[in-house]
């Protein structure tokens, strides 16, 4: 997106991202979620929120649903408005993350350029894509909102999955199959993830 503003000086503090570290005893990070709606997104970063807060580390998740009802609230499901959702999105994480946090982010984020994007924003190794992997046919078979019965009826326009499309991750960081994984498993794998990486102790 071009700067619009102009006579604007960036000003760095005295306090850094490591100072902060430091107090939180971990490397703060950006764990961003892709996938179809259904796919389980959700439900992994709670149960991983938990398990992170109940180890003693500061996170916080971005979900999809709930930032649509507010920092998002303009914005609707055309390519446009999902890039826009998505850049706001990984500003946010940013902003989280030099924050000292683990933010955890869950959006359906079809475009590969546009989670491109938001890893562009940050330094390597501050982006972890996690690419939640469930066939469509599953994620309709669950359908735990009854949005793919009202997108196969045509009443949801641009439908993920259906109408809208979704571009698989090319070199994610992790994938996990919810077809096989449970959600525990899922959220032991991406721990593991952590510490291996020294992200978490
Ligand atoms: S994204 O494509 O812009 O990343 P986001 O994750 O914020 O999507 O929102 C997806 C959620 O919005 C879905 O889980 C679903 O509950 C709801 N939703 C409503 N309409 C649509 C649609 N046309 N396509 C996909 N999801 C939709």
């Amino acid at each position: 997106m071009q700067q619009k503003a102009t006579n604007i000086t960036w000003h760095d503090g005295e306090v850094t991202k490591t100072h902060r570290e430091g107090l939180l005893k971990q490397q703060g990070v950006i764990l961003w979620f892709t996938g179809l709606s259904g796919s389980g997104k959700s439900t992994i970063t709670v149960a991983l929120e938990q398990a992170l807060y109940q180890h003693g580390h500061a996170s916080y998740r971005l979900d999809g649903d709930n930032i649509r009802h507010g920092l998002n609230k303009d914005l609707g499901f055309s390519p446009e408005d999902r890039t826009e959702n998505i850049r706001r999105i990984g500003e946010v994480a940013k902003l989280m993350m030099d924050a000292g946090l683990v933010v955890m982010t869950s959006f359906i984020s079809p475009y590969r350029a546009d989670r491109d994007l938001a890893r562009s924003l940050v330094a390597p190794g501050e982006f972890l894509e996690i690419y939640v992997k469930c066939s469509l046919e599953k994620c309709e078979e669950r359908d735990p909102k009854g949005l793919y019965k009202k997108a196969r009826a045509g009443e949801i326009p641009e439908f993920t999955g259906i109408s809208a499309p979704y571009e698989e991750p090319e070199e994610p960081e992790l994938v996990l199959d919810t077809a096989t994984l449970s959600v525990d498993e899922a959220v032991q794998t991406i721990l593991e993830y952590l510490k291996q990486h020294n992200y978490i102790h």
